[in-house]
């Protein structure tokens, strides 16, 4: 990489962590994402970028629907392990987790979730090995009180690395 490119830099960009869910069809599935943000306020929308790889990814493309689960920080690695670490082509994720279907037939991850954020698709962005899916907010419904986790807390409480699909793998090295 770029000598020019102090990782350290991008490392102390912060960020929440979430899950975001879709469906192809009756399968349904989710996965860990960091590269979630509100983008406008009228229409409120969103935006999440997904590696163009991941079954996630393929499950919007199809249905253009998606859901966003704000995690809270007692969030145990167990469950980062299932959405953040396995791909959903090779289990149901949703087997091992409570969760509803939404306004829009989305699943929404209950389980160690503070609120929950309904989008349809509006526009849909490649960006290098990701696609940007940005989506305007439908419905949403705050679950319990409690601190949202963050990436940091994730890197410095919890020890957690980043998969090599998230935007971030590339700072696992960084301490
Ligand atoms: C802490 C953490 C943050 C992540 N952030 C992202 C992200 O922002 N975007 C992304 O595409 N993948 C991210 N991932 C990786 C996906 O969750 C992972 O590749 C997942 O296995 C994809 O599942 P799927 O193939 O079932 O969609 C992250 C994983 C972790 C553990």
């Amino acid at each position: 990489m770029d000598a020019a490119i102090d990782k350290k830099a991008l490392y102390a960009l912060s960020y929440g962590l979430y899950v975001v869910s879709s469906r192809k069809g009756d399968k349904l599935n989710g996965q860990v994402a960091n590269a979630v943000m509100q983008v406008t306020a009228d229409p409120i929308s969103m935006v999440a970028c997904l590696h163009r790889d991941n079954m996630t990814t393929e499950c919007i493309r199809d249905s253009k629907i998606f859901s966003i689960s704000i995690l809270e920080e007692e969030t145990p690695m167990t469950f980062i392990g299932n959405f953040g670490f396995k791909c959903g082509r090779d289990l149901d994720k949703f087997g091992k987790c409570s969760y509803e279907l939404g306004d829009t037939g989305a699943p929404l991850v209950l389980d160690h979730s503070l609120a929950v954020i309904e989008a349809k698709v509006s526009k849909e962005v490649d960006v290098f090995t990701h696609v940007m899916f940005f989506g305007e907010v439908v419905a949403s419904r705050h679950i319990r009180e409690g601190r949202p986790l963050t990436y940091a807390h994730y890197h410095e409480i919890k020890k957690g690395k980043s998969p090599k699909n998230a935007p971030t793998f590339t700072l696992n090295e960084v301490r």
